[in-house]
């Protein structure tokens, strides 16, 4: 009730300016008394998966606090665990504006916004201010001027400088925002930064004294064969664990909505279905060995439990969460 107030004004607005204003206002507030306007108890339900220990199944998803300046604020508001990024090393502007596009009609999101971001080394400020003892995923891509055939290079510096600050690391290489990313989900191209990833990570571990999980999140646009391509990639790369998915390039259903043309991503109940498919045919192929964090349209406990029956061990909320409110991940957590 009280969400659905605020978010008749919120929506009056456009979508960046109001990302912008509550990004900032959950930042001044995230360690300060006033946090008590979003807080919530949300009941423990423990869970192990990639040998860390969640407090409960629901993540925030990359790209909501791309910067790392929110954690307190979304621990307050009772998410499992924070996914911030995706950061890249240097700090880059990302595309012209506008770049959100709120689709109501289809409770959806269609964003071009190209990995905005205050660089590595900002986040890494933000997280050690934050000081925070739950299970923090940093997400890391590509600058856009890195060449496609140094993109592993851009990867390496992020894993490198963040390995000593999160629980789990997600390599991102879904996004359709930025040009030539999605090109490194196939073949050798994936297979050689998977390997490389996988020789830093032994590096860092030695080097810190722990193991830190990495994630590989993945498009809702590839075919059955790719898809299971990918799992026996992850496999035989030994990765920690897959995201499916990111945002889809398909319009279906949204083309004759205001703004269903936009280009970019499309989030929320649009992708829902793709993105268990994609959960469904991973987890077949992947027969256990690695877990699957399901995200894609989730807007309710049911929509949460289709990702668990599908396969996915966890849940992550974007485009739900910015429709529902807060109240969205107690309403997952005490219906799985
Ligand atoms: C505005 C916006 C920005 C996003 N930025 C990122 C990002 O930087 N990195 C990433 O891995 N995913 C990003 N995503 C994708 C989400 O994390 C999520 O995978 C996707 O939106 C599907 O989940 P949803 O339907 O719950 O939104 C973004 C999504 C939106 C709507």
């Amino acid at each position: 009730m009280f969400y659905s107030a605020i978010r008749k004004v919120l929506f009056q607005f456009d979508a960046e300016t109001i990302h912008e204003l509550t990004i900032k206002g959950l930042k001044s507030t995230g360690s300060t008394p006033l946090k008590a306007i979003y807080q919530q108890n949300v009941p423990d339900k423990p869970v192990e998966v990639m040998g860390i220990n969640f407090p409960n199944l629901v993540g925030l998803a990359a790209g909501l606090d791309k910067n790392g300046e929110c954690i307190n604020a979304f621990a307050a508001i009772g998410f499992g665990f924070i996914e911030i990024g995706t950061i890249t090393p240097r700090p880059q502007p990302g595309n012209d504006k506008p770049r959100i596009f709120r689709l109501e009609k289809a409770n959806a999101i269609i964003n071009r916004m190209g990995f905005n971001n205050k660089g590595v080394d900002y986040l890494i400020d933000q997280v050690r201010q934050a000081n925070f003892k739950g299970v923090l995923g940093i997400n890391i891509g590509k600058n856009k001027d890195t060449p496609d055939e140094n993109a592993k290079d851009d990867y390496i510096h992020c894993m490198r400088k963040v390995y000593d600050y999160a629980t789990y690391i997600t390599v991102n290489i879904s996004s359709p925002n930025t040009p030539g990313l999605r090109s490194l989900q196939y073949g050798d191209a994936l297979n050689e930064l998977l390997a490389a990833l996988k020789v830093e990570q032994k590096l860092l571990a030695e080097q810190y004294g722990k193991y830190v999980p990495v994630a590989v999140k993945i498009a809702p646009d590839l075919t059955q064969e790719e898809v299971k391509s990918i799992a026996k990639s992850l496999i035989d790369n030994n990765i920690d664990g897959v995201i499916a998915t990111n945002t889809t390039l398909s319009r279906q259903g949204v083309e004759n909505l205001e703004h269903g043309n936009e280009q970019g991503g499309l989030s929320g109940e649009p992708v829902k279905d793709k993105s268990t498919q994609v959960i469904s045919i991973l987890s077949t192929a992947l027969a256990g060995k690695l877990p699957i964090i399901g995200v894609g349209g989730i807007a309710s406990g049911a929509d949460a439990k289709e990702k668990i029956a599908a396969g996915a061990s966890l849940v992550q909320v974007y485009t739900g969460f910015i429709y529902q409110g807060p109240s969205l991940v107690k309403d997952i957590v005490k219906a799985l």
